[in-house]
């Protein structure tokens, strides 16, 4: 298993995605937050946006979107050629049968969580996703603090993905950074969001190497 690393284009130039794309060529997907002022106290952009980033970029695009009435709204981004969608859970009637209409479009299905809530349920039909989202900050904004007691899921998360031998990727979003990614990674983590970590640094890519390396370090230090 090698670590992904997943720049959030939250803390990117809003008018020069196109350029800001090459800044991180080397990153593992692209991770596109999308807020509707509504799930969350934060507005950014919509799928004729996301539509446009995926044909201006190779790379794959791994939305996160947090808005509400995501069950209609969700299955627009794996049509529009999104390479996977994390809808959170908190927001959907029926996680599942919406990861099914997502998977059947094509796209990779995600479900999030935020910090507050159980993973649990989620973990008895964790089959049913390809990725699963555990928030290490309340969503919203990019350059919080992570939220150390969120990472009881992730240790939780892992042992039932090897238990079950899963292909389901473990991702966490916000405070990732240098400081604490080989051990997130040490503890579950195989799929890393970092903004403003990657985008505040001098050398983009350089820090995206750096992060995979602790990332890397992290997961063969598992025990
Ligand atoms: C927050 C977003 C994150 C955010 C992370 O709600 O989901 O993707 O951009 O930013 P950092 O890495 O700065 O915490
Ligand atoms: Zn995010």
């Amino acid at each position: 298993m090698s670590a992904r690393i997943n720049p959030s284009i939250l803390s990117a130039d809003f008018v020069n995605f196109e350029r800001d794309f090459g800044s991180i060529a080397n990153c593992d997907l692209i991770h596109v937050d999308v807020m509707d002022n509504n799930f969350v106290p934060n507005l950014t952009f919509g799928l004729p946006m996301v539509a446009r980033m995926q044909q201006v970029t190779p790379k794959p695009l791994d939305v996160h979107l947090m808005i509400s009435n995501v069950d209609k709204w969700a299955p627009g981004y794996a049509e529009a050629g999104a390479y996977s969608v994390t809808f959170h859970a908190e927001a959907s009637e029926n996680p599942v049968a919406l990861a099914r209409n997502l998977r059947a479009i094509g796209a990779r299905a995600g479900v999030a969580i935020k910090p507050g809530t159980d993973v649990e349920q989620y973990l008895d039909v964790l089959q049913e996703f390809d990725q699963l989202l555990v928030m290490t900050v309340e969503p919203g904004f990019g350059g919080q603090s992570l939220i150390e007691a969120t990472l009881e899921k992730v240790a939780k998360a892992r042992r039932k993905i090897d238990a079950e031998k899963l292909d389901v990727w473990l991702q966490v979003d916000g405070g990732i950074d240098e400081t604490n990614i080989e051990r997130v990674a040490s503890l579950g983590a195989d799929t890393f969001v970092a903004g403003s970590a990657v985008f505040k640094a001098d050398d983009r890519a350089k820090q995206i190497e750096n992060l995979r390396d602790l990332a890397n370090a992290g997961i063969r230090h598992r025990h």
